[in-house]
């Protein structure tokens, strides 16, 4: 017996719920640092590229996919590719997310520790003396560090396990508009600081000398995550998605979305590091080793507003990664409750231990399972690099594939245009088309080649 399905109330749920999922860590501490790094603006106009070439048709395949199935993931890939090999690839796509919510709800942990000690005036008044190798202390410590993996992921499960209306649709209804209320402020703040003006140089000027091939794989890498592709979530969210919505809007409206907030955060750190006379940092660590010298060296002037900035800074953070990890857990529940008949709140469950248990090493990886190496990496750090570089690449090429190749012509275009009636969509149509059937397969096999070489 299937259960019965819910579905997503309107278009700004649908446009929530994706960009809740689109909008995470990679948005706050990969996006600036790459932007900086990559020429600036040069970097953000072959990231729009990519989206709009690439990414966003790929996002279209997966919606595609999902909503003509009204079905899971496994069962949705599972009516295009018959058998083993359907069983095999609807199982990795829901796999690939539960192994990804594992270590990424390692880092919402420690986004909810530094959104407590935040709340403690001593966080922005701590001497560089005092924050010299804190961010290692903290990672090694090591119980705390799980406590609060399990508190984020405790966090998830309740949301998810309230159901695709009450519980997602819900929260990201209002957390997302909250997000960008947060943000917003802390880039006022951020442009207000002195000295502000060399970061807003550093993130904007063109700078096409910094242009190499790294740049380009590092844009379509970054679009890639932040649009969530190739790990099911777009699959299962679009089969909650109303015959009668319009995926293309939904899919530009999260992708600008998703391209704002980045700015935003960008707008928000790299002036403040600036300002702080601080080097911008590579990778987590710009967000969990750096932001504390920046708020405590702000502090000195300004102490009340600097610990303000620091709160909402990391509660900002705290929502984001909780939209991001509350869709990667959605996949699984999906597949658990329809395929398993198994009770929400019980799937829920469920996967709170296992992911809980693999995230627990994750974390501990950092500590005293530092030494436990598997292909040269600690857990932690195999977890991220098996998840971006291998599953959600061999995802979205599976995703590609059956929308542009396998599926009848006849159904991607009922789906993309709601049958014809959608004028605009139907134009669109054969450049979509031939997007999906030779564009976004030759960028994924880029991105492969340049994984394996
Ligand atoms: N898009 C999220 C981010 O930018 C991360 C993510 C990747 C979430 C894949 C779900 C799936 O942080």
């Amino acid at each position: 017996m299937r259960t019965k399905r819910e579905n997503f109330g309107g278009r700004m749920a649908v446009i929530a719920a994706f960009a809740g999922s689109a909008i995470g860590l990679g948005n706050i501490w990969r996006f600036p640092y790459l932007v900086g790094q990559n020429g600036g603006a040069a970097f953000i106009l072959i990231y729009i590229v990519f989206t709009l070439l690439l990414s966003l048709p790929i996002f279209l395949a997966e919606s595609v996919i999902g909503r003509s199935s009204q079905a899971n993931c496994r069962a949705a890939i599972g009516f295009l590719v018959p058998g083993r090999a359907g069983q095999l690839f609807g199982l990795l796509m829901v796999f690939t997310p539960l192994w990804l919510v594992s270590y990424y709800s390692v880092v919402g942990g420690w986004s909810v520790d530094y959104l407590v000690q935040a709340c403690h005036l001593d966080f922005v008044r701590a001497t560089p003396e005092q924050l010299d190798g804190g961010f290692e202390r903290f990672i090694a410590r090591p119980w705390l560090p799980v406590l609060f993996h399990m508190v984020f992921l405790g966090a998830t499960v309740a949301v998810v396990a309230f159901g695709v209306k009450s519980g997602i649709e819900r929260f990201c209804k209002w957390s997302i508009p909250t997000l960008f209320v947060l943000i917003v402020f802390l880039v006022v703040y951020s442009l207000t600081l002195p000295g502000a003006f060399k970061g807003v140089e550093y993130l904007l000027k063109p700078d096409f000398s910094k242009v190499t091939a790294h740049t380009f794989i590092d844009a379509l890498g970054q679009s890639f995550f932040s649009l969530s592709l190739g790990t099911g979530i777009i699959i299962t969210y679009s089969s909650y998605v109303k015959k009668s919505e319009n995926l293309m809007v939904a899919g530009v409206g999260t992708a600008i979305s998703d391209l704002a907030f980045a700015l935003l955060a960008g707008f928000a750190i790299i002036p403040a590091v600036f300002s702080a006379g601080i080097e911008p940092g590579t990778g987590p660590t710009l967000i969990f080793d750096t932001l504390p010298y920046i708020f405590s060296s702000l502090a000195q002037h300004a102490p009340i507003l600097s610990a303000v900035a620091a709160i909402l800074f990391f509660l900002a953070i705290f929502i984001a990664a909780l939209t991001s990890s509350i869709s990667l857990l959605e996949v699984g529940v999906a597949y658990l409750t329809e395929e398993k008949e198994m009770k929400r709140g019980w799937a829920s469950l469920l996967l709170f231990v296992i992911c809980g248990a693999f995230g627990t090493l994750c974390s501990l990886s950092f500590g005293p399972l530092s030494q436990m190496k598997i292909l040269g990496m600690k857990l932690f750090d195999f977890a991220d690099s098996t998840a971006s570089n291998v599953f959600m690449v061999i995802g979205s090429l599976i995703s590609v594939i059956l929308a542009a190749w396998v599926m009848p012509r006849s159904v991607l275009f009922r789906e993309l245009t709601n049958g014809g009636v959608l004028r605009r969509n139907a134009h669109l149509f054969p450049i979509v088309r031939f997007l999906l059937r030779y564009v976004a397969p030759f960028g994924i096999l880029v991105l492969i080649l340049s994984t394996v070489l």
